[in-house]
């Protein structure tokens, strides 16, 4: 496909980026897809569409740098909420604590790649107080709750295909979307706010968020793996969660039957006082496992430039699960032997670690 580009001389938004958007779309359910350069670009351009400048947008201190920073290059105010312990996103408490009368938008983003189970009474309280919900779905590729798709709950999603993602095009975004003016704005905002590929006026401050064929034509072979890819992560976590319910010193994030993850991450929380950073040291150095990136390490209002957005201790349960969660290794072509090599390497780590834990008190 990418030879067939090359030949063809069609190298941006072109026939393999409208393949790949219209089977983007039927795979998660959703009226309309817009191709971008990367999941940062998908937020900023949906945050732009929705008129955000000088505006409140709620976001869960639980998330990556670019949540927050699509907001603020939007011209947006970005507030943070704290986070649910059971399932590392927003929850309805959450959601009401940081709303304020300035909220004109919330951000749920579906960490893990994981849809909380309390989707429908946050989008609720959104409808309810006339405030627009988007999903930051950069981690939910395929993942469901109740039979519905990540991207089908706001009235925009963005999703990223960064490398590490469960499905990647190299680099690259795409916004999902209901409604057919946003995606006609979408359109225009990517290609420099001109209101026409070829020529025409620049009617928005739009920006080079293309997303060039050769992309394209890696996100939709990428694409069309994405069912096995979860397939194989699903039984890798369910093997994690039964070797893991016997294990002290860590408990897996509990994920409803409802909520269909596609593992992007496995998450655990470890057992206060166990730390984390020695463990991963010793899991890498002594048995060369290597635990994937946390979904945070440090939440936003601890990175110096969002620190403005929260005192020492207004998010707490952030603070605590950002600290204390592992995100143990899971890939799209991993076997049952090396899930089980992670689980034995872990628990004989903890063994030490909760030994050490107990003399000491
Ligand atoms: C939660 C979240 N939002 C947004 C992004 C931004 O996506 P990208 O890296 O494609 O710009 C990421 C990417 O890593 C992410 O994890």
């Amino acid at each position: 496909m990418i030879d067939q580009s090359l030949q063809d001389g069609s190298l941006t938004l072109g026939p393999r980026t409208r393949e790949f958007e219209e089977a983007f779309a039927l795979r998660h359910d959703v009226p309309h897809a817009v191709a971008v350069s990367s999941g940062t670009s998908a937020l900023e351009i949906i945050f732009r569409t929705l008129g955000v400048k000088g505006r409140e947008v709620v976001i869960p201190t639980n998330t990556f740098f670019a949540t927050a920073a699509a907001v603020v290059h939007a011209g947006g105010i970005p507030r943070l909420a704290d986070v649910s312990p059971d399932t590392l996103a927003l929850s309805p408490e959450t959601l009401e604590a940081a709303l304020t009368p300035e909220a004109a938008v919330v951000v749920l983003v579906h960490i893990g790649g994981f849809i909380t189970p309390e989707i429908d009474a946050i989008r609720s309280i959104c409808d309810r107080r006339g405030i627009v919900l988007v999903e930051d779905a950069a981690h939910a590729h395929g993942a469901s709750f109740d039979g519905r798709a990540a991207g089908t709950f706001g009235h925009a999603a963005a999703f990223s295909f960064y490398p590490t993602k469960v499905m990647t095009s190299g680099e690259g975004g795409m916004i999902t979307t209901g409604d057919e003016q946003l995606r006609d704005e979408a359109i225009v905002y990517r290609d420099q706010g001109k209101a026409g590929f070829l020529g025409g006026d620049h009617v928005r401050m739009g920006y080079a968020w293309r997303m060039s064929e050769l992309h394209a034509a890696v996100g939709l072979i990428h694409l069309s793996h994405l069912d096995e890819a979860i397939v194989t992560r699903r039984r890798v976590a369910a093997r994690y969660d039964q070797a893991l319910a016997s294990l002290s010193g860590c408990q897996p994030l509990s994920i409803p039957a409802a909520s269909i993850s596609n593992f992007y991450k496995y998450v655990a929380l470890l057992d206060p006082g166990i730390d984390r950073a020695d463990l991963k040291r010793e899991l890498s150095e002594r048995m060369g496992v290597s635990l994937s990136g946390e979904v945070y390490a440090s939440p936003l209002h601890r990175q110096p430039i969002f620190a403005a957005l929260g005192d020492g201790d207004s998010f707490p349960v952030a603070d605590d699960v950002c600290a204390r969660h592992i995100c143990l290794p899971v890939h799209s072509d991993m076997s049952d032997g090396e899930a089980d090599y992670v689980v034995e390497s872990l628990a004989s780590v903890l063994a030490g670690r909760t030994m050490e834990e107990a003399a000491k008190s």
